[in-house]
């Protein structure tokens, strides 16, 4: 159950900073998610730990011992890589069971470990097949087979269930927790997947070129974000320019454009400072409220399921998405009607207006 600690991890490729100064403790037994746009220096920062690369500056421990120099296959890791998953000349159960060979457990202690492993992503009976005879999806499934049977107490996951589709993907992760809760390990574990991410980790890490931006509780992340960026990066957000023209005591009032105003909870901001409020489309209501009723023609009317979203422009000239739960009612609204919506004040997240534009803040390189 180790812990993980990294500060100040710098590497660099040429001219790129792939891993910038990255200060970060994973718990003993944490289930820690990292999100962030391709190319922010996701993998780099698992195959720092892992030791297939060494950082440029910054240190690296593993229960309070530097490892930077230790070699991959002591630092006690299971590692599930994001494309080469397998041993291509080895079959399926020479793959899974090869983690304990190498540590020297004998085919009795391995056998029934590897059966467990193989029965729970469901390809015990593809255990004769090489990796090019299987999908790419039982690959992957296999390569989690893989650490999670080398019973490592650190589990590196760098997209484990990238290639899987959706149904299955959703099961997986979960089995995945309840197996690394069950044997006390620790994993930090990669994805492009947000909704993996909220849903399984015990925190979420943001990065951005390099950097961690925020790191948080999964709920906490998704709704009190502490800036522009993981609001826009994590979930969907509904982004209104304006200026701060009345704060007094806990509310705040901002003019949008054309002398549109909403009320938000104040959090120190002073009259004349220009902002970025931002709501998600789920907290924004179809006619219910008294406060902050925003007018609108709806531009367009997109049902996914059991969701509806809906885009409107507002008659000062700002678009809004709004999310609704399918209903009767919803069923009948039409691009072209008007409507008036509402956002709880509570619900509005305001961020000083960035200094390079907003445009360039949620940029995601
Ligand atoms: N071996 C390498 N040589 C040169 N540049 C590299 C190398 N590995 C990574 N990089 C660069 O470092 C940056 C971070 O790469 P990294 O693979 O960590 O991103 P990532 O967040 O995992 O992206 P993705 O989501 O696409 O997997 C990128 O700009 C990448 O091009
Ligand atoms: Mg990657």
């Amino acid at each position: 159950m180790p812990e993980v600690k990294l500060v100040n991890v710098t590497k660099r490729y040429g001219t790129i900073v792939a891993n910038d100064k990255v200060t970060l403790t994973i718990k003993d037994g944490e289930y820690v998610s990292v999100i962030g746009p391709s190319g922010c220096g996701k993998s780099t920062l698992i195959k720092n730990i892992a030791g297939i690369i060494t950082p440029d500056e910054g240190e690296i421990y593993i229960d309070g011992r530097r490892v930077n120099e230790l070699p991959i296959e002591d630092r006690g890791i299971g590692y599930v890589f994001q494309n080469i998953a397998l041993f291509p000349h080895l079959n399926v159960w020479d793959n899974v069971t090869y983690g304990p060979r190498v540590r020297g457990l004998s085919p009795e202690e391995t056998k029934p470990l590897a059966i467990e492993m193989l029965e729970m992503i469901k390809v015990r009976e593809r255990s004769d097949a090489y990796p090019s005879e299987l999908s790419g999806g039982t690959q992957q499934k296999t390569a989690v087979a893989r650490a999670l049977t080398s019973r490592a107490e650190l589990l590196l996951l760098d997209e484990p269930l990238g290639a899987l589709d959706v149904k299955v993907r959703a099961t997986l992760r979960h089995e995945l927790k309840r197996l690394v809760k069950d044997l006390k390990l620790t994993a930090l574990h990669v994805t492009h997947d947000q909704e993996e991410a909220l849903s399984i980790s015990d925190r979420v890490i943001v990065m951005k070129a390099g950097r961690i931006v925020e790191e948080d509780a999964p709920t906490t992340l998704y709704t009190h974000p502490q800036n522009l960026f993981t609001t826009n990066f994590v979930g969907e957000a509904n982004f209104l320019t304006g200026e701060v023209v009345k704060a007094s005591g806990k509310s705040i009032l901002v003019e949008l454009e054309e002398g549109l105003q909403i009320r938000a909870e104040a959090s120190g901001q002073r009259i004349g400072d220009r902002v970025v409020t931002a709501f998600r489309p789920e907290f924004v209501d179809v006619e219910r409220s008294r406060v902050n009723r925003l007018k609108g023609t709806i531009v367009d009317v997109l049902y996914s399921g059991s969701t509806v979203r809906i885009r409107v422009k507002l008659d000062n000239g700002d678009i809004v998405v709004a999310k609704q739960r399918l209903r009767v009612e919803t069923l009948t609204i039409r691009g072209g009607d008007e409507i008036t919506l509402s956002v709880p004040p509570q619900r509005i997240l305001v961020f000083p207006y960035p200094k390079g534009g907003l445009e360039n803040e949620l940029a995601l390189e």
